[in-house]
């Protein structure tokens, strides 16, 4: 998996608020991720969470005095340089100030001044702090800087009241450096539309008919997609995923949604991934109120939606579709990679165990004009990356082609 996280310096500066607790957990996700974890606390933090507790989890020494003869030289100043991300969790009110004043009395807020890393910040603190205009403003000066302010949750407070002012939780904040350390990735400059889920057609006001896709695949995808540096349009049925970060998603219900959701969003794309399950049929006429049960036999008239996919007609644009299938899975995608003029389908035999709709796996054989590719099962995350590997590369041929002046003459 190509996670811009993985093998990047990351520097966790660690204020003095009750949600330090959260901090090593964080260290624990990032070291998951194979980055290379330095911890800084301020002298107060460490009354709330000992040195050790990091220090056993990201097996550096973690700095917490800026005058400690102990420590690297002027560690505050060599951490600072060699950092690829600075992200201060918690951040309380008062480290907020110091961080938006340039003060440096202690080595979390000297490091601030001596690193050009991009700087995360995720405030922890009761909400009638965080509502202080003086903390508001000092929040602005941060973002206005560059720094990303990863936003706090609403929830029960170390006071017991209820409110905003929780601190993000780790896998935010790692989805936060994905994001920005993602940019310069070999996606960069692309535009990616990727649909997920499955589409909904309403039968009426209380029953529809869908199917089984959760969505999984699609969003592996977008975000895949998007940690490499590509910007990318999200176009969803309904799921219960949490809307991914840094990526923008358009829901949708129907199969004719979708269609208008694409066909909106299609000027300047480079990429259209159609991973939806979308309805063939949908009801032809729906009813305004919840129909009753009356003991008779029950008849819909299903009429057909439109091939979505294979009426996006683009000379430039990467056209990929998937093939979920039961039986004859080869012949099938082969057909509908034809029928549907796609680049590119993913065959996806839906019976098989750890595999298709709803599984955190799946295993694919991609099929494109030259041949195929079967893969073994894999994470839908892996999935998305190789996928975006054989989609980058036709991308580069086209730049290849376009560029060349003995390329491809028009007619
Ligand atoms: O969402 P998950 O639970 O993670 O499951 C993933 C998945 C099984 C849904 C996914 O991997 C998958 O196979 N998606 C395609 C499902 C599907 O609709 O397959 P199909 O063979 O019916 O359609 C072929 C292609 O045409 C698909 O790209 C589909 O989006 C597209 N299509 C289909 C019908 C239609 N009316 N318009 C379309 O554009």
């Amino acid at each position: 998996m190509s996670d811009p996280v993985a093998g990047k310096r990351v520097l966790l500066g660690v204020s003095a608020s009750i949600a330090a607790f959260k901090a090593v957990a964080l260290a624990s996700e990032l070291v998951k991720t194979s980055a290379i974890v330095d911890v800084i606390m301020t002298p107060n933090a460490t009354r709330f969470v000992a040195p050790l507790s990091f220090e056993a989890i990201v097996h550096r020494p973690v700095l917490t005095d800026l005058f400690d003869p102990q420590a690297r030289s002027i560690a505050h100043v060599s951490l600072g340089t060699e950092a690829d991300a600075y992200v201060i969790a918690p951040a309380t009110a008062d480290c907020i100030a110091g961080l938006a004043l340039g003060l440096a009395h202690d080595a979390l807020l000297a490091t601030a001044l001596s690193t050009r890393a991009p700087l995360f910040v995720a405030p922890a603190m009761e909400t009638l702090m965080l509502e202080h205009p003086a903390t508001q403003a000092n929040l602005a000066t941060l973002r206005s800087r560059g720094a990303t302010v990863v936003e706090p949750e609403s929830g029960r407070l170390a006071s017991g009241r209820v409110g905003r002012g929780r601190m993000a939780e780790p896998a935010e904040l790692i989805e936060a450096l994905r994001i920005a350390l993602g940019r310069e990735g070999d996606l960069a400059g692309r535009r990616v539309i990727v649909t997920a889920g499955g589409t909904q057609e309403p039968i009426d006001p209380v029953r529809l008919i869908s199917n089984r896709s959760s969505g999984k695949m699609g969003y592996a995808i977008a975000n895949a997609a998007r940690d490499r540096g590509a910007s990318v349009t999200l176009i969803t049925a309904p799921t219960s995923i949490p809307i991914p970060r840094g990526v923008d998603v358009r829901t949708v219900t129907t199969a004719l949604d979708m269609q208008r959701a694409i066909h909106a969003s299609l000027a300047g794309a480079d990429v259209l991934i159609m991973a939806a399950a979308v309805s063939d049929y949908r009801v032809a006429s729906p009813v305004d109120h919840k129909i009753k049960r009356d003991g008779e036999d029950l008849i819909l008239r299903l009429i057909p939606n439109p091939d979505v996919i294979a009426g996006v007609k683009s000379e430039t644009l990467v056209k990929v579709g998937f093939a979920a299938e039961t039986d004859d899975l080869l012949i099938n995608a082969r057909r509908k990679l034809e029928a549907k003029g796609l680049d590119l389908i993913v065959a996806n035999d839906v019976s098989a165990p750890g595999s298709g709709f709803g599984s955190d796996t799946n295993q694919v054989t991609f099929l494109d004009q030259a041949g195929s590719e079967v893969l073994p099962l894999m994470s839908k995350r892996e999935v998305a990356d190789r996928l975006l590997d054989r989609i980058l590369s036709v991308l580069q041929q086209r730049d290849a082609g376009s560029a060349d002046p003995s390329g491809p003459a028009s007619p």
